[in-house]
């Protein structure tokens, strides 16, 4: 199997767990673009459903596809959101934000029932951190933030380059809610609750890619097949 195609088959193990009536977070990225597209298929066929798009590029894939798509203010809570993964670790905390998306992606997943990740092998990690952590700051004071952010990782043990994150034209990346993104490159967070805490008190960061106790099951797909992972049995 492809990577690409491990991909698929994670979108198609969660879309088994969709149901109709249901109120849909909608992830970002190409794994979950394929469970936005082959959750249209079943629309399509008259499945009935409505999503929340955790993005610009998934609302418009979205919409183009025939999904209905509904506001979070519409709504009290989603059923279910699907999402990628850049990271997952034993205990099933995420690094996420690898496609910019990661302020309404941890919006939307906070306020679903569950939150499903579908992800390829290549994203089991023992230890969060070798990919570079997404932090989505605000555009004011934004050095004075990555300061803050470098003397708050060092306090936790951390050192490693942060960087803002460049869009194509080599420009900083302006995020769907209009502010800048870093990446951190930790290398290995081993108490990631307790960087999450204390990103979480720096005025200026947004928020952070750090998702603590917030997916219920990771679907993976592998070589030898799909793999499941439900909290309540780690
Ligand atoms: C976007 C994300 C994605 O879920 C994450 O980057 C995984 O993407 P992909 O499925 O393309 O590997 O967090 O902000």
């Amino acid at each position: 199997m492809s990577s690409d195609e491990m991909k698929k088959a994670a979108a198609a193990a969660a879309l088994e767990e969709v149901r109709p009536g249901m109120r849909l977070g909608l992830g970002t990225g190409s794994t979950a673009s394929w469970f936005v597209r082959l959750l249209a298929e079943k629309v399509r066929d008259g499945l009935d459903v409505v999503g929340v798009p955790t993005s610009e590029a998934t609302d418009r894939l979205a919409r183009e596809l025939g999904i209905r798509i509904i506001s979070l203010d519409d709504v009290a809570g989603l059923d279910l959101t699907v999402d990628g993964a850049d990271e997952f670790d034993p205990d099933l905390n995420l690094v996420k934000g690898g496609g910019a998306a990661l302020l309404r992606e941890k919006i939307v997943a906070a306020d679903s029932r569950r939150m499903i990740v579908i992800t390829d092998e290549s994203k089991e990690v023992e230890a969060l951190g070798a990919f570079p952590l997404p932090i989505e700051v605000v555009t004011f004071g934004a050095t004075a933030t990555v300061r803050a952010i470098a003397d708050a990782a060092r306090r936790s043990g951390l050192s490693g380059g942060i960087s803002f994150r460049q869009d194509g034209s080599g420009n900083r990346l302006v995020t769907d809610q209009g502010n800048w993104l870093v990446d951190a490159s930790f290398r290995r967070i081993s108490d990631p609750k307790a960087l999450a805490l204390a990103l979480n008190r720096i005025p200026g960061v947004v928020e952070h890619g750090l998702f603590i106790d917030m997916a219920s099951t990771v679907i993976v797909a592998g070589r030898s097949g799909i793999r499941r992972i439900d909290r309540q049995t780690i």
